[in-house]
């Protein structure tokens, strides 16, 4: 099975913003691989005049990334502390993982703020931890090799000492090796399950996407595509929404920044031009909205509600970031008279099928029904900055951070 990339102008998505076209900012390298200093034997023979081993492994540095407080309002680079720190010895049945790759995501802003969630908050001080794929630099235990690519749940760090039973092994001859982080990972399998097991979509409905341009929501669109749907996006940018309708197939989209707001129209303050662009978008009305984002933009779908509507409660970005609860209309008397379910989910409830859901979404990969798109910023010192564009919306598709080379 061949992993497919979104291709842009011959060359994939994640290739050109490597290259820093596409108007994406990019990093100078990060300086944080340089463990291994590598000397061609006969340099060493000569210079030092002894039998040289196959080569010379300099002590390794490692660095960590901590949660250094608590972000009042949008997050800064001064609620990250970078650290050096020694590189942890393996014990019996450990492995040494060498990061390749982190993953920064939305939701981690949930875990820097104190109080009770579906995961516990990051304490100060602690290494911050998230999906990473790594490399596998030393084993001590009989079910890894050095050398293996594999992923996992891993502090924000060049090295982590890891225990076999939290890592899974990546197939690089599937896909790339990023996409364990974004299509074939938590992302993908949160726009799967998200629309297929709540928003039920079926032949010739509408279904509308809030962040329709990142990680999960290019893969909704996408899906909804694939299920026979009329899709419409909801993205911050023409750029976003140019790759949405001309690369993914999205039937209509909407920039959200530059809608006429706000009016006061149908109960719902503040909907303005958001509502008159979704009454253009879906003249026949919203059978299935996924909603990555909430906040007004959600407020503007619900007069347009289908009889029999899901509303998938996925993400509410434009939130995350307040610090007092956001005040909005009433949905109850949209969902009653429309007879509409609005249901919220996190992608950890369907961890029992998650085989299922990699499985089909590899195969539609492979098929190239399913593409997507990453945006990749090198070196690990930016892994903060990066977290913070997620909320200025800086990237399309997966953000990534790369750290170093396979
Ligand atoms: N329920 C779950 O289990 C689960 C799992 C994964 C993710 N999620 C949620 O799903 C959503 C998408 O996650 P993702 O990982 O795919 O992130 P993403 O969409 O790749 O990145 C975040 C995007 O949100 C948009 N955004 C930022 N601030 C916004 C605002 N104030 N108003 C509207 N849009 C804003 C930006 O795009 P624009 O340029 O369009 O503004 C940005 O690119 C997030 O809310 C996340 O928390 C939920």
């Amino acid at each position: 099975m061949g992993g497919r990339r979104q291709e842009a102008g011959g060359r994939s998505r994640r290739q050109e913003q490597e290259a820093g076209a596409g108007g994406r900012r990019q990093e100078a390298g990060g300086k944080g691989s340089r463990q291994y200093a590598v000397f061609p034997i006969d340099f060493v023979e000569r210079r030092l005049g002894w039998a040289a081993p196959r080569c010379i492994i300099h002590p390794m540095q490692n660095k960590e990334i901590r949660f250094a407080s608590r972000p009042a309002g949008m997050p800064t680079l001064d609620n990250f502390q970078i650290v050096e720190a020694d590189v942890p010895k393996p014990n019996d049945g450990e492995v040494l993982v060498r990061t390749l790759y982190i993953s920064v995501d939305p939701y981690l802003r949930g875990r820097m703020r104190e109080g009770r969630s579906y995961v516990p908050p990051f304490e100060v001080g602690q290494v911050i931890t998230s999906g990473i794929v790594g490399e596998v630099a030393e084993s001590r235990s009989p079910v890894f090799q050095p050398g293996d690519v594999v992923t996992g749940m891993l502090g924000w760090r060049l090295y982590n000492v890891v225990k076999p039973g939290e890592l899974r092994k990546v197939d690089p001859r599937i896909a790339p090796v990023t996409t364990p982080l974004g299509v074939l990972g938590m992302p993908g399998l949160t726009a799967y399950f998200g629309l297929l097991d709540i928003g039920q979509p079926k032949q010739g409905e509408i279904v509308v996407v809030s962040g329709a341009a990142g990680a999960v929501g290019l893969t909704v669109c996408q899906i909804a595509k694939i299920k026979g749907c009329r899709a419409v996006g909801i993205a911050g940018s023409d750029e976003k929404n140019r790759y949405l309708r001309e690369e993914l197939g999205v039937d209509a989209t909407i920039n959200y920044r530059t809608v006429q707001k706000p009016d006061r129209q149908e109960g719902i303050s503040n909907a303005g031009g958001m509502l008159h662009a979704l009454k253009e978008a879906c003249p026949k009305g919203i059978d299935v909205y996924f909603d990555n984002v909430g906040g007004e933009i959600s407020d503007a779908v619900l007069p347009l509600l289908n009889h029999g509507a899901r509303i998938v409660i996925c993400g509410q970005i434009s939130l995350y970031n307040l610090d007092k609860a956001d005040v909005g209309p009433r949905p109850h008397p949209y969902l009653l008279v429309n007879s509409a379910l609005m249901k919220g989910f996190i992608v950890s409830d369907y961890a029992a099928r998650f085989s299922e859901g990699v499985t089909q979404l590899a195969q539609w990969l492979a098929e190239g029904k399913l593409k997507y798109a990453e945006t990749v910023v090198k070196g690990f010192e930016n892994t903060p900055r990066a977290f913070i564009g997620l909320f200025a919306g800086e990237n399309l598709g997966k953000q990534i951070v790369k750290v170093a080379d396979a």
